[in-house]
C-alpha cells in the first residue's frame, strides 16, 4: 500500500477558520498519521481582500511560519516518516500572479502549483480568465473543490477544457462520500469515471466533522475505478506537485 498525500487541509492552528488551538492542530495531525496520510500540504487561505495593506499580508505570513514551525517541531518529535509542507489556498483576484511573485502567497511546498479556490457562482469566464493568466506565467492552477462551483457543475463538459488548458482538479474527499444522489453527485461520479479528477484533499478543518480523513474516499475510489487511479489521485499526482514534476 502506498502512503496517502493532503495537499488541501486548514490544520494550522490560529491562522484561519481551521484549527483554532494548538491542541486542535495536534489532534488534527494525530488524526491525518494514523489514516496512513504521509505527507500534508497546509494550506490556510489567502483571500487579498481581507488584508488593510501588505504590512497586514506580512504579519499573517510571520505568524503562518511560526505556527508552521511548531507543527514541524511536534510531527518530527512524534512521526518521523510524516512530511509536511506550506502553501496557501489563494481566492483567485485579478493580480493574483504577482501576489504569488512577490511573495505574499505561497505555492504549494514551494513548487510552481498553486491551490485556487473560486466563488460557488464565479462565472466559467473568470474561472478560465484566471486559469490561463496563471498558466501564462509558467505557474499550474490546481482548482480546489470543483464539486463547488455552480459554472462547472452546471456544464460539467468545461472539467474537459480546463483541464486541456493545463489546470489540475481537486475535489474534497467528505464530498465523495457526502454525496449520494442529486447533481452534485452525478457530477463527482461522471469526473471520476471520465478520469478528470486530478486529486483529492481533505480540507480539514477540524478534527470532528471536517477531519483530515482520506482513506474512505480513497477505499470507495479504489473499489469503484480501481487501483491505478485510486493510485493517482491520492499518491502519484499529489507527490508529483510536491516535486514539482510535471504532470502533463
Ligand atoms: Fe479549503
Amino acid at each position: 500500500m502506498y502512503d496517502l498525500i493532503d495537499l488541501h487541509c486548514h490544520i494550522l492552528s490560529s491562522v484561519d477558520d481551521g484549527a483554532y488551538d494548538d491542541d486542535m492542530m495536534k489532534s488534527m495531525l494525530d488524526i491525518a498519521y494514523n489514516d496512513g496520510i504521509k505527507a500534508i500540504c497546509f494550506t490556510p487561505h489567502f483571500k487579498i481582500h481581507q488584508f488593510k495593506n501588505d504590512e497586514h499580508i506580512r504579519k499573517y505570513n510571520l505568524h503562518i511560519e511560526r505556527v508552521f514551525s511548531s507543527a514541524l517541531e511536534y510531527v518530527n518529535e512524534k512521526y518521523s516518516d510524516m512530511k509536511i509542507y506550506l502553501g496557501n489556498e489563494v481566492m483567485f483576484h485579478n493580480d493574483i500572479c504577482n501576489s504569488l511573485s512577490t511573495g505574499k502567497c505561497r505555492f504549494l511546498a514551494d513548487s510552481s502549483y498553486v491551490l485556487v479556490e473560486f466563488k460557488p457562482e464565479t462565472p466559467m469566464f473568470d474561472i478560465e480568465n484566471i486559469v490561463s493568466k496563471i498558466l501564462r506565467k509558467g505557474y499550474i492552477p490546481v482548482i480546489a473543490h470543483i464539486e463547488r462551483y455552480s459554472a462547472l457543475v452546471n456544464d460539467p463538459s468545461k472539467l474537459k477544457e480546463l483541464r486541456g488548458l493545463g489546470a489540475l482538479l481537486q475535489i474534497n474527499a467528505g464530498s465523495i462520500l457526502k454525496f449520494w444522489f442529486g447533481k452534485t453527485a452525478r457530477f463527482i461520479k461522471n469526473a471520476l469515471k471520465n478520469k478528470l479528477v486530478d486529486i483529492i484533499c481533505t480540507d480539514a478543518h477540524n478534527d470532528k466533522e471536517l477531519s483530515p480523513i482520506l482513506s474512505k474516499a480513497h477505499d470507495k475510489i479504489f473499489k469503484r475505478y480501481g487501483e491505478e487511479y485510486a493510485k493517482m489521485l491520492f499518491f502519484t499526482t499529489p507527490n508529483a506537485i510536491i516535486n514539482n514534476v510535471k504532470i502533463y
